[in-house]
């Protein structure tokens, strides 16, 4: 499966690197850390990165192999890069303004017969994100969007995106086993429970370029935090998110979420529940995105316009939650049924180092 990438930062060094440790091993064994080793008869090891975008002037003009580990990026090094295609990083849209600009991305999309594009910047670029949505969709390129600034669910982008055939994947990845589905499902099983929430925090923080981001254009990220607490309850308005608390230098790639829960039980009578959780944050996300782009991909050689629906469980903020009439749909079964078809036709290239 052919993906471009935009923006080179931890979570495609975890990507590529992620993909190249699962091509070291043996087909036939089990695959830790993969939620669907098939999907829709794609395998893991069958994403390719063909063509990557970043601005920074330490990473555009380098191969992929390189400018994944260029600063300020901190995933460790896992040695274990098998890269099919080493892609050089090309400018991509700095100024969404500049059309020159979006139609060379589209343009490359196109010769590259790119069927994906991974959007994956800094949060807080609404106008970038836009940009590179609207590159995509005039190539016919299938979107993931990793971040809250909204691409999915921009309408202009969506109406664009149905008349082109192109299916939209947004916005923003809920991670892997990320403090939004922790903390949502903990307070789920408090209101199936029936104790009654008095208040409840969620506390971030790390050592990445991302962390260091969201301390200042952290408004989408809390806005999406709370949709993605609203998939599992039904109110949030006790609930506080800090999406960044704080830049930790000496964490690195990791971060850390502090979960406090208070609530009250029978006569009254408190409960509190504290939980810390500490994960490789852009592994995290690689988890996750390795399925988001080839349900994207599956959407795209189907035909299949507008939100794919299995992508429901694995984003914050899915476009289909605004569309009650889609919302009855089984999101999980969709995505079960595409996990259970067969590895496709898709020919196994030999990886080189
Ligand atoms: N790590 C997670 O678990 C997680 C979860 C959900 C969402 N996200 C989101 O995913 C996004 C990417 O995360 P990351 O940790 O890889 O970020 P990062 O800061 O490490 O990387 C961002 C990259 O984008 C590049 N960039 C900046 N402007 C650009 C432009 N105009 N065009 C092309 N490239 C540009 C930067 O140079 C950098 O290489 C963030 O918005 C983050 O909030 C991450």
């Amino acid at each position: 499966m052919r993906l471009a990438v935009a923006g080179i930062g931890n979570n495609i060094s975890a990507l590529v690197q992620g993909i190249g440790f699962y091509r070291q091993r043996d087909s036939s064994e089990q695959l830790p850390g993969v939620t669907h080793p098939i999907l829709g008869g794609l395998r893991v090891t069958d994403i390719d990165v063909v063509a990557a975008f970043d601005v920074s002037e330490a990473k555009v003009g380098q191969p992929l192999s390189e400018a994944i580990f260029a600063a300020p990026n901190n995933y460790p090094e896992l040695g274990t890069l098998r890269l099919t295609e080493d892609p050089e990083v090309v400018p991509g849209i700095a100024d969404p303004d500049d059309k020159q600009q979006i139609a060379s991305v589209t343009k490359l999309l196109r010769e590259l017969e790119v069927e994906v594009l991974l959007y994956s910047l800094p949060t807080g670029l609404p106008e970038v994100a836009r940009a590179y949505g609207r590159a995509a969709i005039t190539a016919g390129v299938a979107v993931v969007n990793c971040t809250p600034d909204p691409i999915a669910g921009l309408t202009e982008l969506r109406d664009e995106a149905l008349s082109q055939g192109v299916p939209l994947v947004g916005d923003d990845l809920q991670s892997h086993l990320g403090s939004s589905v922790v903390h949502g499902s903990l307070l789920a099983l408090l209101e199936e429970r029936g104790l009654t929430l008095s208040g409840s925090y969620q506390v971030n923080m790390g050592g990445n370029a991302d962390f260091a981001n969201l301390r200042t254009h952290g408004a989408n990220k809390e806005a999406s935090k709370h949709r993605a607490l609203r998939q599992k309850i039904n109110h949030t308005d006790r609930v506080t998110v800090i999406p960044s608390a704080g830049f930790v230098t000496h964490l690195n790639d990791r971060k850390v979420a502090h979960m406090s829960i208070e609530a009250r039980g029978w006569a009254d009578m408190p409960v509190r529940l504290d939980v810390t959780l500490q994960v490789q944050d852009s592994s995290n996300a690689a988890g996750v995105i390795i399925d988001l782009v080839r349900i994207a991909a599956i959407a795209r050689r189907r035909g299949e316009t507008g939100f794919p629906v299995a992508a429901t469980s694995l984003l914050k903020s899915p476009t289909l939650m605004e569309d009650p009439l889609r919302q009855s749909v089984n999101a999980r079964e969709f995505l079960a049924s595409l996990a259970s078809e067969n590895a496709g036709t898709a020919e196994k290239s030999e990886p080189t180092d």
